[in-house]
């Protein structure tokens, strides 16, 4: 039940830091800063690559995994959206690995890129939401994410805690390659290991973010940027402004910006720019100045360093506390949640149930 909550989408946000904790414990030693994952039925040293396929925001998980592995495990990562990599004759390496990642573990085009990838003599894993489901049968090895039962059609508690098991996932890979070191582990851990304290803080955003969505509710178009692993969030972020609240929204990487997207920026259009200060932190904040010169209203998030640096007029700047860059999506999906949350109740639109949309997507 719902509980104190208006929506299930609301009351499974909040449920966030809990049941990513819960996940955490699943996959880490939390004692000792550790990866601990059950046995899996391949050897991470010796893959040539991984191949990922997904659906919508069960895919923008895969692509932040992509660019865990390929940073953390230096193992090289293909992603597809399921519909495609079925169908793409893609020629798949003798050794290697494909991750399909499913709420439902019923998609149906999900389900049929685990076919074809072990007919394709792939070894094949599954991160699942639910246990029984057919996805979960099917594939050789499940990494089950411990996000309870999922009601709201928006995915929010499920996202967060696939991307708690693919960040597991990552450190266990990039420790059998020997791409990081048992100190960089235990960093890397840590870090997961502070992500639900954060959430909190990320969720005190509430009411700053529920004030920002009474002007959201009035625009036509939405413009998310993000650079790095912020960039499959701005993706997220569109998907959910848009499934919920009905306003066109599009997710861009912010270096992409000046190649097609900038012409539509004028003084009405929201950009949300999701920057938190890491590695690309600057080159972000230049794509701002761009937005920022032809009058675009920027929504900044991003944390205490980078508003520091940020030097630049927003129409709103959301806080976050500042974090290991690792940890970032899961932190700042969150405010983006939020976002699209209290945009569509200002709205009026059915947040639990948006039109034309099924919890689970079991037709092609
Ligand atoms: C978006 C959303 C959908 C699903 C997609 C995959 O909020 O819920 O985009 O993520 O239909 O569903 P699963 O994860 O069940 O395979």
């Amino acid at each position: 039940e719902k509980g104190n909550f208006r929506h299930f989408m609301a009351k499974e946000m909040h449920e966030q830091p809990e049941v990513v904790a819960h996940t955490l414990a699943h996959y880490l030693d939390m004692a000792n800063d550790t990866v601990q994952l059950p046995e899996l039925p391949f050897d991470f040293a010796s893959l040539q690559r991984v191949s990922i396929a997904a659906c919508g925001t069960a895919f923008y998980a895969g692509m932040i995994a992509k660019y865990w592995f390929e940073r953390y495990a230096r193992l090289p990562v293909e992603i597809d959206v399921a519909s495609e990599f079925r169908y793409r004759e893609a020629p798949l390496p003798a050794d290697g690995l494909a991750i399909v990642i499913s709420q439902s573990g019923e998609t149906a085009d999900t389900l049929a890129s685990l076919r074809y990838a072990r007919q394709e003599k792939q070894h094949s894993l599954a991160v699942v939401n639910v246990p029984t489901s057919t996805i979960a049968r099917e594939a050789e090895a499940v990494l089950p994410t411990l996000a309870g039962p999922e009601i709201g059609v928006a995915s929010t508690k499920a996202f967060t805690c696939q991307l708690a098991t693919l960040a597991a996932l990552a450190v266990a890979a990039g420790r059998a390659r020997g791409a990081i070191s048992a100190e960089e582990e235990r960093e890397l851990v840590h870090a997961l290991v502070e992500v639900p304290r954060l959430m909190n803080q990320a969720l005190d955003l509430g009411p700053d973010i529920e004030h920002l969505a009474r002007s959201f509710a009035k625009t036509k178009d939405v413009l998310y940027l993000g650079r790095g692993t912020s960039y499959p969030l701005a993706l997220e972020g569109a998907l959910k402004l848009k499934e919920i609240s009905y306003i066109h929204a599009e997710g861009y990487a912010a270096g992409e910006l000046k190649h097609g997207p900038i012409a539509l920026i004028d003084e009405n259009m929201p950009v949300v720019v999701i920057a938190p200060y890491d590695g690309v932190f600057e080159k972000t904040m230049s794509n701002m100045q761009e937005v920022a010169a032809r009058g675009g209203r920027i929504i900044l998030i991003t944390d205490e360093t980078g508003a520091g640096h940020a030097a630049l007029e927003t129409e709103a700047t959301l806080v976050l506390p500042d974090m290991n860059p690792f940890i970032t999506p899961l932190v700042y999906a969150i405010p983006v949640q939020l976002l699209a949350y209290h945009t569509a109740v200002v709205m009026g639109t059915d947040v639990d149930q948006p039109r034309n949309l099924a919890k689970s997507v079991t037709v092609e």
